[in-house]
């Protein structure tokens, strides 16, 4: 019998990304085209440029991901692409191109949560993986913990209240000179710095509480560097890295371990740009193993944005029966 093949689209922020992936679990090609050294010289994501380079690169990156894969467009059972949340108007590429191919070949089309994606970016290399699950996800722009119940069945139990973890990465890392994106740089510093430095506050909420709140280490960073720069002290980034990642990474890995113990669930995985932390997989690995959790997380590839994760979520999706109109819109704040 023929397997399914998916061709799935992702621009939702500054990745412009296509995949051909097969019975939801093979990925015949994931191509990324990065926008980052563009961004990088505005300290941040400009949306006006993210939307221009998306249009100029997207009908390549397509081809690309065909050309690898050995397909051709007419051996495709539906298209899938993420249509929020994230960046309207790179969004709006994604979607447009997504639109046109279905309309064309007259294909279902399969509009995808990004969220969604990033968690179904751990059914590609855990082949062991099945739900129930308990999901920490954790990106630039979401901070989640998701009650994965079944395939596409998703309870989101927790939520930042503010600021995304990965954006208070990328805040304190342009606030210490590191530039964009901030995440990998903090990462790679820290390795050299003492986490116990510094005591910057922890985050809990009150008790009981999934919730997270970033806002508050942020300030503290930025606080701390102006009393350095005040009473005229010499700044260590690296120590700084180290103790901001630190505590960041302890209310993380408490708060997923309980969700996941109160739930009742044996499973605990990550995801979003944020599970490539090196310092959160280790921690997080070394609790779920005191706890008996096992612990799952993409690899590198499929952590940051990438269209591959959004082809897996969509096969799921398209055996369930889900079917776009080709009216589908991109939805800059989609709930999931
Ligand atoms: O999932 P993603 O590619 O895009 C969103 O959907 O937001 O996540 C990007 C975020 C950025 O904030 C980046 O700084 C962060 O993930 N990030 C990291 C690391 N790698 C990427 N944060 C901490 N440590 C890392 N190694
Ligand atoms: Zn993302």
């Amino acid at each position: 019998t023929k397997k399914n093949l998916i061709l799935a689209i992702e621009t939702s922020c500054d990745e412009t990304s296509a995949a051909v992936v097969e019975e939801g679990k093979e990925i015949l090609s994931n191509i990324i085209s990065s926008q980052i050294d563009l961004h990088k010289l505005y300290g941040g994501v400009v949306p006006e440029i993210a939307s221009r380079k998306h249009i100029e690169k997207i009908n390549y990156v397509i081809e690309e991901a065909l050309e690898k894969a050995d397909k051709k467009l007419e051996d495709m059972d539906a298209i899938a692409v993420t249509y929020g949340p994230g960046l309207v108007g790179a969004l709006l590429v994604g979607v447009a191109s997504a639109k046109a191919i279905a309309y064309g070949l007259n294909k279902p089309l399969v509009g995808v949560h990004h969220i969604e994606g990033h968690i179904n970016a751990n059914y590609i290399e855990n082949k062991d993986l099945k739900p129930p699950f308990m999901c920490l996800v954790v990106s630039g722009g979401h901070s989640h913990l998701v009650l994965v119940k079944d395939y596409g069945t998703y309870e989101i139990i927790g939520k930042t209240r503010d600021d995304a973890v990965g954006e208070a990465f990328d805040k304190v890392a342009r606030a210490i000179g590191l530039g964009y994106p901030g995440g990998p740089k903090i990462d790679k510093l820290a390795q050299e710095g003492n986490a116990k430095a510094i005591d910057f506050p922890r985050s809990y909420l009150e008790e009981g509480s999934y919730d997270f709140s970033f806002s508050g280490i942020k300030s503290a960073v930025l606080n701390y560097l102006n009393q350095c720069k005040m009473k005229e002290l010499s700044i260590n980034v690296a120590d700084i890295s180290a103790s901001f990642q630190d505590s960041v990474v302890e209310v993380l890995v408490n708060k997923a371990i309980q969700a996941t113990k109160d739930y009742k669930m044996d499973q605990l995985a990550l995801a979003g740009g944020v599970a490539a932390n090196s310092h959160l997989r280790k921690k997080l690995a070394q609790t779920c193993k005191e706890n008996n959790i096992k612990m799952y997380y993409p690899s590198l590839e499929y952590c940051t944005d990438n269209a591959a994760m959004i082809g897996v979520a969509a096969y799921y999706d398209y055996k369930k029966g889900v079917r776009h109109s080709y009216n589908l819109n991109a939805v800059p704040n989609l709930k999931i």
